[in-house]
């Protein structure tokens, strides 16, 4: 936010009380309606969107917390968009560019357990209940990731149906390319054996790894360390990585928070989250490394 210089009245000196001379170097003060900064980050908007449900001081936190994470969710899958786009039309450092920008975002993302990391079970159970059956499974923009990610599901859109506009969002990113199967698409136009019947699968489907997809990146890994493929190859291993860290840190915020408790969402809890926790991001990018 620019700092703008302009010609000091009498009205900003009575406002910051300093009765010294023009300073032309100080801030604005004057505006007529809102400020610029509040058009632009519409903060009144975003600080008074916390309405906990019980009166526990402690809520607040949690509710931040997930607010905060579903605005990284929102720039994540900006950025997963934007690089899906640019692998289809060949930009590769326009990609890159865009996934790394994500890696760097997806630690911020992680960093943001830090105040819900060790909740303990009384302090959790404290609001608790006012949760009802609300439960970050629930989450729109969580599960666009996911479906960014190969992670497609139609069930996932049922608790939406009465969402119009979510469930239109979902419903065409069921339907469209994850960024794996752009990342496929630019392999084989590359020359790369991708089966057809990758390049062809149904793609409202989860992603099923390939032998054949294996061996390619498998080939990738074991030419010269330092071309494009290879890179991008690193690039989507560290997005691997972090989403994979990231369920693993919900997962054990949520062992500490409530034990074997079943979930609000209605899931066996813990041990729902441990099966969804041991699935890996890009599966041939990590079981090709035995083969390099
Ligand atoms: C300590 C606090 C938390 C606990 C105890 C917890 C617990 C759970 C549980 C038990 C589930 C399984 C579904 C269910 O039955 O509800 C779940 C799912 C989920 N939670 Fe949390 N959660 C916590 C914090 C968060 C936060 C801050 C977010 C951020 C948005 C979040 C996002 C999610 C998502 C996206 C899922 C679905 C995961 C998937 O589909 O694989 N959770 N959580």
């Amino acid at each position: 936010m620019s700092h703008r210089t302009h010609t000091r009245t009498a009205d900003d000196r009575a406002a910051d009380g300093r009765g010294e001379p023009d300073r032309p170097e100080s801030p604005n003060l004057d505006f007529a309606g809102t400020t610029p900064y509040e058009d632009y980050v519409h903060a009144d908007v975003l600080t008074h969107l916390q309405h906990p449900l019980s009166d526990d001081p402690g809520e607040m936190a949690f509710l931040v917390t997930t607010q905060v994470m579903e605005l990284w969710f929102t720039v994540i899958v900006h950025e997963w968009e934007t690089a899906g786009r640019a692998l289809r039309e060949d930009r590769l450092p326009v990609a890159m560019a865009a996934l790394r920008r994500s890696a760097r975002e997806l630690e911020a993302l992680n960093a943001s357990w830090r105040p819900l990391a060790r909740l303990t079970p009384a302090e959790f159970n404290a609001y608790r209940a006012a949760l009802g059956e609300g439960s970050g499974f629930q989450s729109a923009m969580y599960r666009r990731m996911e479906f960014l990610l190969g992670e497609k599901s139609s069930s996932m859109l049922v608790p939406h149906r009465g969402a119009a506009r979510v469930h239109e969002e979902l419903e065409k990113a069921l339907h469209q390319p994850s960024l794996y199967d752009e990342v496929l698409h630019l392999l084989a136009r590359r020359g790369h054996a991708v089966p057809r019947a990758v390049l062809e699968r149904d793609l409202s489907q989860r992603y099923e790894p390939s032998a054949e997809v294996e061996a390619v990146w498998a080939a990738i890994y074991s030419g010269d360390r330092d071309t494009d493929l290879a890179r991008l190859g690193e690039a989507l291993t560290d997005v691997a990585e972090l989403v994979w860290r990231w369920r693993n840190d919900h997962l054990v915020a949520t062992r500490r928070a409530m034990g074997a408790k079943t979930g609000t969402g209605g899931s066996a809890g813990v041990a729902w989250l441990e099966k969804r926790a041991a699935k890996t991001v890009f599966p041939e990018l990590w079981t090709a490394r035995s083969h390099v």
